[in-house]
């Protein structure tokens, strides 16, 4: 693998096999996906509490923005009551790829197929990854525990990502605390197609949450990674604030003015507006998630840094691992 390859999913090859994963409530917009599809990444934009009209828009401004070879993509999340209409508004809209998480859709496969989208489900076990591999998936995201945002498995991607690449044909992307180019180098050594990566680009400049919420991911440490029980009914990850100590603690915070965004909701909290004020930089009231590596970033750098750095670590690793006894205490040490 003499450098960083290319990647292809369905009729979609990217230079780079880097996604960049969704992240809600507006956190990845047109700016951030349209940075990564310029330096050769697929970028997606998070539709999850996006009007139709406002999601339209974000993919059309996208559209004008993207000056590279990468490829454009839209996330809703599975739990949202307005999913099938978002994901037919995005579909007809242009985009190449269409990524969901929390919960199982049949129909997206449909909708797929009828305006020309791949789709790509994230999933977190090898059944999961053979259901949508026969339900028309053009590749998986394997997401492990260490991924920031709603869980579906308390597994590390390193033990759930060989059992999904024994499973299935198609592409298999591995997401979950993967920060450097270095991680990458060791993903695609172990047999995925592609990474996605979340944290890493929500410290980036285009990312659209507001600097206190990007100072908190520059100030996190390893020990400020917690789990909460979000009112979706999955468990997440986010960082240890006032209101992710209120959560963990059981302590009740009122609803108010419920917009039933959610198919099912807990009722515990309000998670749209915990993550809608996260990233208005609203510490207090705001839930962030971030993944389990976030301690490890120390900079909020443009998109195009992020990929430069990226492709010195994986070149700088993959010329290390030519030596075998590196390569090994490499393994044993990740
Ligand atoms: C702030 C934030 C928001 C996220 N929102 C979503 C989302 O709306 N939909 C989704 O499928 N995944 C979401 N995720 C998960 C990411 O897309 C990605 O798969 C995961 O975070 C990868 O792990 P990493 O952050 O360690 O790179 C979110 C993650 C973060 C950090």
């Amino acid at each position: 693998m003499p450098g960083m390859p290319s990647l292809t999913i369905g009729r979609i090859t990217v230079p780079y096999p880097i996604i960049q994963g969704g992240m809600a409530i507006k956190i990845s917009t047109a700016k951030l996906a349209a940075a990564v599809a310029t330096e050769g990444g697929i970028g997606i934009i998070a539709g999850t509490a996006m009007s139709s009209a406002e999601l339209r828009e974000e993919i059309a401004s996208a559209r004008k923005m993207i000056k590279g070879p990468g490829a454009l993509g839209v996330n809703i999340l599975f739990a949202v009551s307005d999913f099938a209409e978002l994901v037919k508004t995005a579909m007809s809209a242009g985009i190449d790829l269409f990524t969901s998480g929390a919960g199982v859709s049949r129909d997206m496969y449909t909708w797929g197929r009828q305006y020309g989208v791949e789709v790509v489900p994230i999933v977190s076990s090898a059944r999961l990854a053979k259901m949508a591999e026969r339900l028309g998936a053009a590749a998986v995201v394997v997401e492990g525990v260490e991924a920031g945002g709603h869980l579906g498995t308390d597994r590390s991607v390193n033990e759930i990502l060989p059992e999904v690449l024994q499973a299935v044909k198609i592409p298999v992307i591995a997401a979950g605390g993967i920060i450097t180019g270095r991680d990458i180098f060791h993903f695609l050594k172990k047999g995925a197609q592609g990474v996605q990566m979340a944290t890493r680009f929500a410290a980036s400049v285009e990312c659209n949450a507001a600097q206190p919420f990007k100072q908190y991911y520059l100030d996190a440490k390893k020990e400020d990674s917690v789990f909460i029980q979000s009112s979706v009914g999955l468990p997440g990850r986010a960082l240890l604030s006032p209101l992710s100590r209120k959560i963990i603690s059981g302590e009740k915070i009122p609803v108010e003015n419920c917009s039933g965004c959610l198919k099912k909701c807990t009722g515990t909290f309000c998670i749209r507006r915990a993550l809608e004020a996260a990233r208005l930089g609203d510490i207090e009231k705001g839930l962030i998630f971030a993944g389990a590596r976030v301690g490890e970033i120390s900079d909020i750098l443009s998109v195009s840094d992020i990929f430069r750095k990226l492709v010195l670590e994986f070149n700088d690793e993959e010329q290390r691992c030519q030596d075998q006894a590196y390569y090994n205490w490499r393994l044993n040490e990740m």
